[in-house]
Parts: structure tokens; sequence; C-alpha cells
């Protein structure tokens, strides 16, 4: 199976040399766009390209409003601190997930409570989640969920979209609604994705995108929240932009602000990226029925998407036998110049939160000994 795998990818991509994870493609006016702002000079904080960007965004997903960040962890980091998380709360989230979901929750001095994902959707499971609070929450006098073994506010719940799959968002929504928890998606791999027919990232107050150079656009480094809320929009494109109150050439802050904008010229090349999203996707759906096809021939399990999901396939997946098998497979593969990855070691096996509530983790454990991601950029014509 294995030498038949890296025969696949090496045929998909019509390539003998080394075959990255993900690479990006800058097929559409990139270079027109970006050399724009360098001709006009406004590469940084000022320029036209940043509120195109978010306007893109904002109507490609379906949120009213959309604000630009440097990137996403500063994206959620920025949706958590408007949803009031602080020193000494809580927030809901997956321990199956990229460091920079729980990095952001420290940030605030805020403390994860791990819960369980679904075994399907790779996503924070509604199961999981309805088990924990029942078991272990109350409301306080103001109607706030209280951990009832930390003593501590639960202010949020942060569910993850692994690999572009969405999680079940309209169960997670329901729970948090009963319980007065803020949902904020981190969307940062589903650009592109849906559930029942809306965009990810409108079933959050706020939700988060990430353009990293190996997601499915990019903007070299960047970020963007959506939400429907205005003032929350508002809020979030002052705090990003240093706070500064609006005035030709004074220069004065109303508090204490980031430095979280994105620069004109990475949005710049967001604007181009943006023109060709729908087709990126349309190809990685093409290459996601490919695997699928190797796959059944192979009797090797690959991630599809879920049930009333239409995924983005960011990163195409395999659930192999065991870890053994998972090893041997990244050894050759990866030792055949077709590079494939293990998933993220889970983060409550990480020093750093070893110490944080986590309850009942079986799928993560399943998965991350299992789950291996296999070449998913997109397909080129002339590949
Ligand atoms: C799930 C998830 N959350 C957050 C991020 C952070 O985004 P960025 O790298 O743009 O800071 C990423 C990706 O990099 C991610 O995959």
């Amino acid at each position: 199976m294995f030498k038949s795998f890296v025969d696949c990818v090496r045929d998909i991509y019509r390539c003998d040399a080394f075959i990255p994870l993900h690479e990006p493609r800058f097929t559409g006016r990139e270079k027109e766009y970006v050399m724009e702002t360098i001709n006009s000079t406004f590469v940084s904080s000022v320029g036209s390209f940043v509120e195109k960007f978010e306007r893109l965004v904002a109507d490609y997903t379906g949120c009213r409003y959309a604000v630009a960040t440097v990137n996403g962890t500063a994206a959620l980091h920025m949706s958590l601190l408007l949803a009031d998380v602080g020193q000494n709360d809580e927030v809901i989230t997956q321990s199956l997930t990229f460091a920079a979901t729980c990095a952001a929750i420290r940030y605030c001095g805020a403390n994860p409570v791990f819960v369980d994902v679904d075994r399907t959707s790779l996503g924070l499971s509604p199961e999981s989640l309805l088990e924990f609070l029942h078991e272990n929450t109350e409301k306080d006098r103001r109607g706030l969920c209280r951990n009832r073994q930390s003593g501590k506010i639960i202010r949020a719940c942060v569910p993850m979209h692994t690999f572009g799959h969405p999680a079940r968002l309209t169960e997670i929504a329901e729970i948090c609604s009963e319980y007065n928890l803020v949902l904020i998606e981190d969307a940062a791999e589903s650009l592109g994705s849906m559930y029942k027919n809306r965009h990810t990232g409108r079933f959050g107050k706020m939700s988060v995108f990430s353009f990293n150079g190996n997601k499915i656009i990019t903007t070299g480094g960047g970020g963007m929240i959506v939400t429907d809320d205005e003032s929350l929009a508002v809020r979030a494109k002052h705090l990003t932009t240093t706070a500064k109150k609006k005035h030709p050439w004074l220069y004065e802050h109303d508090e204490v602000g980031f430095n979280y904008r994105m620069p004109n010229l990475n949005a710049a090349l967001g604007c181009a990226q943006m023109e060709q999203l729908k087709n990126f996707v349309i190809r990685k759906r093409e290459l996601a029925s490919e695997y699928t096809t190797w796959a059944g021939q192979q009797r090797v399990e690959l991630v599809t998407e879920p049930v009333d999901a239409y995924s983005n396939y960011w990163l195409n997946a395999l659930l192999l036998k065991d870890r053994n098998e998972r090893d041997s497979f990244l050894e050759f593969t990866n030792g055949n110049g077709v590079m494939t990855r293990p998933v993220w070691k889970p983060l409550h096996t990480l020093p750093m939160y070893k110490r944080d509530f986590s309850r009942n983790l079986q799928n993560t454990n399943w998965l991350a000994e299992r789950l291996v991601n296999i070449p998913s950029s997109v397909v080129l014509n002339d590949e």
C-alpha cells in the first residue's frame, strides 16, 4: 500500500521530485496587485487593499463584517478579548488542534478546558461538550457558567474545523446558547467550507480565519475576524489598529491597543487569492475524490466530509490502522520524497497544558495515533 500511495501522489502531481504537503498557488493577479502597492508606496498600514480584502471575505462567507489582522493567532486573541475572556476565566476547546487555539486562550490569562472530538468530523463533539457542562458546571447569580471544580467562569467555547471539515455547528451553538457561552469558531482552516449550507464562521458570535502560507488562500501571513455584530466589528478594528482615535494628524490613543493590523501589501495578495478561491475549492474536492478512489482500491480509510457538510478539503488525511502503521507510513513516504506528517500532538499532553482540565479524550487520543496528512496542494493544469 505504501508504494502504491507514493505512485498515486506522483501520478496526480505528475512530479518525480520532492512533493510538499501544501504549497500556495499564485496563478492569478498576485504580482499585479502587489506591484500596485509597491508603486503607490502604500505597503503598510494605509492603503485600499485591506478594506477590499475585508469586503471580499465578508461577501464570500456571508458575514456582515470582516476585520483583517496580522495573522490568525492575533485574530483569535482579539476575539477572545472581545468575548470578555480574562484572567482566571476558562474557555472550552478541543485538544486536537493547532497550538495557536490554546495559546490565544492563555494570552488572555485564561485556561483551556479540553473536551473530546468526533471521530468523523474531527471537530469538537457536542456530546462531550454537553456531558462536561452537565456534570461539572452551574449557573452563578449573573447567569454565567461556573466550573464547580475550579470555581472559575467559563466564558467561551472554541471549536475548530479540523483540516477544513466543519464541526457539528448547530448542535454546538445550541449548547453554547443554553450555557451562556460565547461561541467563537476557529475557522482558520475552513475558508470555503459550509455546514448546512451556511459558511463556517457564520455560527459563532465571532470567528477567525487564517491566511498563513499553508492555508487554502494566503496573504503570506494574515488573519480575519468575521462577525455579524457591528459594535464588535468596530471595536475589533479599533483595538487591532493601536486604538488610535481617527484624526488626520493627531496621535491620540484612547486605550491600550494592539498592532494587529494586516499590512496593505499582504491584503493585495489576499485580494488576488480571493478571486481564485472558488476554483481552489473545486480543485481540492477533485483531489479528494482521486484520493478516495485510491483509498477504496487499497482498503485504506480517507477522512471525508462529515454529514451536512461541504468541505474545502484543505488537508487530506488518512486514518491508518494503528501507531505502528502510521510510523512506517511516515517513514516510507518521507523517505521517498512525498511529504506526509502526523496530526498535531494533542495539546493536553504538552507540558504547558498538562495541568488544565480535560475530560475523557478517548477519540482525541485514538485519532492522534492514526491520522496522517498527505499532499494536498491545488493541482495545477500543467501538472
Ligand atoms: C486551527 C488553527 N488555528 C489557528 C491558526 C493560527 O493561524 P496563524 O498561523 O495565521 O496565526 C492556525 C494556522 O496556522 C490553525 O490551523
